[in-house]
């Protein structure tokens, strides 16, 4: 993960993940789950299929956080999901 993937991917992926920054905290995937950058992108998405798309976030194969919080298990734990589940990306509050 340091060696290959954070030699490129320094901001969002050495500095937001690691949470090396100043005043920020390593992601809970790290510190809870102990993930690599692979239990999460594990496929095309990372540098693509060799279909030329528009730009970056149009890759089909991105990950979403709902791959593993179902609907079913935290849509209506809170009010703050309650109220913007499918209107505001997860990413908006869980930066
Ligand atoms: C040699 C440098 C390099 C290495 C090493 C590298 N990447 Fe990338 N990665 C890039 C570049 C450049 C892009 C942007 C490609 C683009 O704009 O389409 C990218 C894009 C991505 C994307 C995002 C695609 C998107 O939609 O924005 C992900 C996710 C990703 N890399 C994950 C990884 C992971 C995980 C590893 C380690 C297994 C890794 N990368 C290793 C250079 C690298
Ligand atoms: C817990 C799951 C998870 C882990 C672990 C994870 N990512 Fe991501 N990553 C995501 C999600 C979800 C997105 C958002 C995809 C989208 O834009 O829809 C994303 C987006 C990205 C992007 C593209 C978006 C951007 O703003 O540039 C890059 C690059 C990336 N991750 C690299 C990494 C690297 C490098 C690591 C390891 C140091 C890593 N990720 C670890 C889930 C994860
Ligand atoms: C590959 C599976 C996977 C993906 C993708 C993923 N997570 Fe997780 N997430 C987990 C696991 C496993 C845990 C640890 C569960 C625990 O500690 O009980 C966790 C824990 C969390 C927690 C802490 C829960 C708690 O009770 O403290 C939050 C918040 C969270 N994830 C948000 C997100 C967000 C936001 C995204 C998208 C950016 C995301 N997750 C993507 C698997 C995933
Ligand atoms: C409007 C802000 C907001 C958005 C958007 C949001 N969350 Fe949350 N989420 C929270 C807050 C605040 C908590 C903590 C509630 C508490 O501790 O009482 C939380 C808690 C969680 C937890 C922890 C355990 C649980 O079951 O409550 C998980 C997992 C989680 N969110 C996943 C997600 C995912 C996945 C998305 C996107 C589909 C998302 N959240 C969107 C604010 C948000």
């Amino acid at each position: 993960m340091i060696n290959v993937c954070v030699t490129c991917h320094t901001s969002r992926g050495g500095h937001a993940y690691l949470g090396v920054a100043a005043g920020t905290q390593p992601d809970v995937h790290l510190t809870n789950s102990k993930f690599d950058c692979l239990n999460c992108h594990s496929g095309h998405e990372m540098h693509g299929d060799g279909t030329k798309v528009e730009q970056r976030y149009a890759y089909e194969a991105l990950p979403e956080c709902k791959d593993c919080h179902s609907n079913k298990g935290v849509q209506n734990d809170n009010l703050y999901h309650t109220l913007h589940w499918n209107n505001l990306n997860c990413q908006t509050c869980h930066s």
